[in-house]
């Protein structure tokens, strides 16, 4: 049953019950913008900027700025807030202490893109040092920097600053092709209540929409009202797909394959950790804040070499009490186009052996589309193979 357009009051509540709304604007902007110009300034990286609007935006609800040392230690060692509710990675704002030495407790700090342009305040409640390798083995499971998250990690300083976060830069800045499918959560569960879908799930990807993607949420699908397709246009690892071209191929597939009235396609202005267990957890929270009822956890979900089992992403699942997570996993096995079976399946499905499926690494697709060649159509759909192959320089 799907509710009636516009009956919000019915979708899913947020993560700690409130969306926060970090952005100030007109005369509120104006002054804040004044105010910011005789205080010291801290340059955000292109990570801690989207952790500063994901935060103001609410998709990080119910968190208000960037952690203090409780939040931080509690999420650290037992993924749960301070106050008990889950939330399995820091989201903070790590510097040099050299930077910030003569800050004190209580003082306003202005907040700086990369261009040095100021976009926002930071309340500064505390400052504390962390222990980047027990954070690292902690939340990673590894310390090795060859992890593109803990690299991240071991770049940012050591002193932590947390704080209520405010900004007056009214959106995140977005790569070409991504703006006009740019929602908040308040606006895309806007956009949810006009369909009138009472249960949602939600897609996180970083790479383009392959066939065993469509499968999964399309099984996914067939059970549910609608599909928030929600692809993360943040910072990606170098080899990954940029999202320009994602969300070409997005659209491209969405044009062919996909009711429209079924799918909303959103951006999510995050960086990806590749933190494999506990992101997933994080995605799912986050897509809750969005208005999401189910969530799809594949096979390795945010993971990155071998540093997770191929379903420790859904095992973690089980270390949460479902209804404080609020938003339900729907898990899904590897899976790949069987010749024999002349369709999409997982091991669930198919009888036959790996000899008659068709698989292909991500490093493999690159290799071929690094060699002029189209990849097959039981693997990615033609239309999307041809932006691929239009976009990726041949070697
Ligand atoms: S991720 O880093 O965002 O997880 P990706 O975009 O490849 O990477 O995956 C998006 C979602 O699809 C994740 O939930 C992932 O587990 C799932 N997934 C990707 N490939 C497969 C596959 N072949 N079989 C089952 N699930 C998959």
């Amino acid at each position: 049953m799907t509710m009636k357009p516009g009956d919000s009051a019915r979708l899913v509540p947020p993560h700690g019950g409130n969306l926060v709304n970090g952005y100030v604007q007109g005369k509120e902007a104006k002054s804040l913008r004044e105010q910011a110009k005789g205080l010291l300034t801290i340059p955000l990286n292109p990570r801690q900027l989207s952790d500063a609007h994901m935060i103001a935006q609410g998709a990080f609800s119910p968190l208000q700025g960037f952690m203090g040392r409780e939040d931080y230690s509690s999420v650290v060692k037992h993924m749960h807030l301070a106050n008990g509710l889950p939330w399995p990675l820091p989201v903070t704002l790590a510097v040099n202490s050299p930077q910030v030495s003569g800050l004190k407790e209580g003082a306003q700090i202005a907040l700086a893109d990369g261009g040095g342009e100021v976009v926002g305040v930071l309340s500064l409640e505390e400052r504390f040092r962390r222990d980047m390798e027990k954070e690292a083995l902690q939340v990673y499971r590894t310390t090795e920097d060859k992890h593109p998250g803990v690299a991240n990690l071991y770049q940012d300083g050591d002193t932590l600053l947390g704080g209520k976060v405010t900004l007056f830069q009214e959106r995140p800045p977005l790569e070409e092709g991504c703006s006009p499918h740019y929602r908040t959560p308040a606006e895309n569960r806007e956009a949810i209540s006009l369909l009138g879908w009472r249960t949602v799930v939600g897609f996180q990807t970083r790479n383009p929409v392959h066939r065993a993607h469509e499968y999964i949420q399309k099984c996914a699908l067939e059970v549910v009202d609608g599909l928030l397709l929600h692809p993360l246009v943040g910072e990606t690892k170098g080899d990954d797909i940029p999202a320009p071209v994602r969300m070409r191929c997005y659209q491209a597939l969405l044009e062919g394959y996909y009711p429209p009235r079924r799918v909303l396609l959103t951006v999510l202005p995050a960086f990806m950790r590749y933190a494999g267990p506990r992101e997933a957890i994080l995605h799912a929270l986050v897509r809750k804040n969005y208005g999401c009822t189910h969530f799809i956890v594949g096979r390795d979900h945010a993971g990155v070499g071998n540093y997770y089992g191929p379903y420790d992403a859904q095992h973690i699942f089980q270390e949460f009490d479902p209804k404080a997570l609020g938003i339900a996993p729907i898990f899904f096995e590897n899976s790949f186009y069987c010749r024999s079976c002349q369709g999409m399946a997982t091991e669930k499905t198919c009888p036959h052996d790996a000899s008659h499926r068709v698989s292909l690494s991500g490093t493999q697709v690159r290799a071929m589309l690094a060699r002029g060649e189209m990849p097959p159509e039981e693997f990615t759909r033609p239309e999307v193979a041809k932006i691929l192959m239009e976009t990726v320089p041949v070697h």
